[in-house]
């Protein structure tokens, strides 16, 4: 990767106003991030542990914990090591690199979420067709157009970033190599990229939430019609309830973090919003789809109870090996 200012690595200073609280806020963000990573890899294995788990719905759920895994994985670690260690350099290309990751967790959170509305939209609104329509290859189809368009997606902006020169800092004033931190820092001519931001903010966030929109519309309208218990209704909407929570958490952070103008653009907010982004969603994810969801909760039991009668039954193997060991011919001759 070639940049024109010989501006080799970047500072990052995100929190380095507050010496004293460096070692507090690692514990604090560590705890985090292990908390988070663990709920999200404890679904994907309840997932894939329990075949009355293999469908859709639940697939997409793996698929967003995995992304979630991704987004934090991308940006906490080197986080933790600014933190930790005076160390807060990042080379250009890391930096580039941590850029592009970052966008292609978002996007393809975005493409999800909207794969995630339409498999409700059909289950509420066409239950008798829905094993027809939501195949498991129409699924996977699915999943794999939401990774393969949150590759694709944001590659032009980051060669585009990638060939910008910085000339006057290289401090980049936040916790990672954020888009809008590294646009302060260049001295090219940035309304290219701002165009080309503009396009992809339409294709990859709106084109989603237009689509996340008509399916609830259609779902609220579907249960008003069809369904007259109130408890009918409740049961029908509770199966999305848990993703419309999702969804109003992702789209709502991020619209505060990249939808202001940049007039009233204060970096010490913008990095708060930024921290509850990248730590709390992919924390609080795994907690509202298992609390609310009863086939998640026994199927956790379950898989539990496996592993726990599983590493009984490996401690009675070893007692029985000793246990032959000491008949062994050689133990009784000494
Ligand atoms: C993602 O979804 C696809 C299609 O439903 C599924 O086959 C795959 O196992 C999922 N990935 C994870 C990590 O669960």
């Amino acid at each position: 990767m070639g940049n024109q200012s010989g501006v080799t690595e970047f500072l990052i200073l995100g929190f380095s106003d507050f010496q004293e609280l460096k070692l507090p806020l690692f514990t604090l963000f560590l705890l985090i991030y292990l908390m988070a990573v663990l709920g999200n890899l404890l679904i994907i294995c309840i997932v894939s542990d329990n075949r009355h788990l293999h469908t859709p719905m639940y697939f997409f759920l793996a698929n967003l914990s995995l992304i979630d895994v991704c987004s934090l994985t991308v940006t906490v670690p080197k986080l933790l090591v600014v933190l930790l260690t005076q160390n807060n350099a990042i080379s250009f290309s890391d930096c580039i690199l941590q850029l592009y990751c970052y966008i292609v967790c978002i996007a393809t959170e975005f493409m999800l979420l909207a794969v995630m509305a339409y498999d409700r939209y059909v289950a509420i609104c066409n239950p008798l067709r829905y094993t027809i329509i939501m195949t498991r290859r129409i699924s996977a189809l699915l999943a794999a157009f939401s990774w393969s368009a949150g590759l694709i997606e944001p590659l032009p902006q980051a060669i585009i970033i990638s060939r910008f020169s910085f000339c006057s800092s290289n401090e980049i004033v936040h916790f990672f190599c954020d888009f809008t931190a590294l646009m302060k820092l260049s001295c090219t001519e940035t309304s290219s990229i701002e165009l080309l931001n503009i396009v992809e903010g339409v294709f990859t966030g709106l084109t989603p939430f237009v689509l996340i929109l008509t399916s609830y519309v259609c779902i609220i309208l579907s249960i008003m019609k069809s369904i007259h218990s109130a408890e009918g209704r409740h049961k029908a909407f509770s199966t999305c309830s848990s993703h419309l929570l999702v969804v109003i958490l992702f789209y709502g952070t991020l619209m505060c973090i990249y939808l202001r103008p940049s007039s009233d653009y204060n970096m010490d907010n913008n990095m708060l919003v930024t921290v509850i982004f990248i730590f709390l969603i992919p924390l609080v994810n795994p907690l509202i789809y298992s609390i609310r969801n009863k086939d998640l909760k026994v199927a956790l039991q379950k898989s539990l109870g496996r592993v726990l009668s599983l590493s009984v039954n490996k401690s009675k193997d070893k007692i029985f090996l000793v246990a032959q060991d000491n008949r062994n011919p050689r133990n009784e001759m000494i």
